[in-house]
């Protein structure tokens, strides 16, 4: 089973990604965590590209792509291909809200690229809590995260603007998917949101 977990920066994915990867392994699943862009020498890179803004927009579209082409058959087909349960922190979803949607970048070719490579996660978890609750978060984290994710922050997170469209974005995603995607009240507590997350995804594995 394939899970993505999307949302804006701040929103909480990575928090229950782990939490939940740890209840899963405790239960006795074979279960991996994973996210993009990847932590593969392109992934590395791409990020460091990202902190120095140095890319336009097709190339940083495309770049996202390519990561995922790479991610999907150097980890997750292999993974899910063992009966593994794949837990991934962003995915397609991330692309459609910040390049597609969000910043409105061109790609009429991009149904055909989705339709020929990309694998669809089985279940997507959207984080969604009002923005200026995210903005304190990211101002606590700042505090305590790597270097390299700070500068990363100062691309994406500073401009409120583009976030507030993303968030808008991933919103009209999960209308328009709500099969597949299960929109979480990130305002919860982290264990309230562990619980519905764990629910959910039992019982679907119960099936
Ligand atoms: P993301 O992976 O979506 O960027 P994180 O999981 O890193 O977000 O969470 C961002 C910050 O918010 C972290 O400092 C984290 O401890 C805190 N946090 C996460 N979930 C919650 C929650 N439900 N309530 C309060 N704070 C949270
Ligand atoms: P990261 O520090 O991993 O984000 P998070 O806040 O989720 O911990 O930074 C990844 C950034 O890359 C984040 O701002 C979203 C952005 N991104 C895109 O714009 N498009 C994509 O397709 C992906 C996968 C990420």
């Amino acid at each position: 089973m394939f899970i993505t977990f999307e949302g804006i920066d701040g929103s909480g994915k990575s928090t229950q990604l782990s939490k939940i990867y740890q209840k899963l392994l405790l239960d006795g699943h074979q279960v991996i965590q994973t996210f993009e862009p990847g932590d593969t020498t392109f992934g590395k890179q791409l990020r460091q590209q990202l902190t120095q803004n140095s890319l336009d927009g097709q190339a940083e579209l495309l770049s996202f792509l390519l990561d995922r082409s790479i991610h999907i058959t150097t980890c997750i087909k292999p993974a899910l291909a063992q009966g593994k349960i794949v837990l991934c922190d962003r995915y397609h979803d991330s692309t459609i809200a910040y390049q597609i949607k969000a910043k409105a970048l061109k790609a009429s070719w991009l149904p055909l690229w989705e339709k020929e490579n990309l694998l669809l996660p089985n279940l997507t978890f959207l984080f969604s809590l009002p923005l200026p609750v995210i903005i304190d978060r990211l101002k606590q984290r700042q505090k305590t995260k790597q270097v390299n994710s700070q500068a990363i922050l100062a691309h994406f997170d500073n401009n409120i603007e583009l976030l507030t469209k993303v968030q808008k974005s991933y919103l009209s995603l999960a209308e328009a998917n709500p099969e597949r995607i299960c929109v979480i009240n990130a305002a919860l507590s982290i264990e309230e949101i562990t619980q519905q997350i764990y629910n959910k995804i039992t019982s679907l594995l119960s099936v």
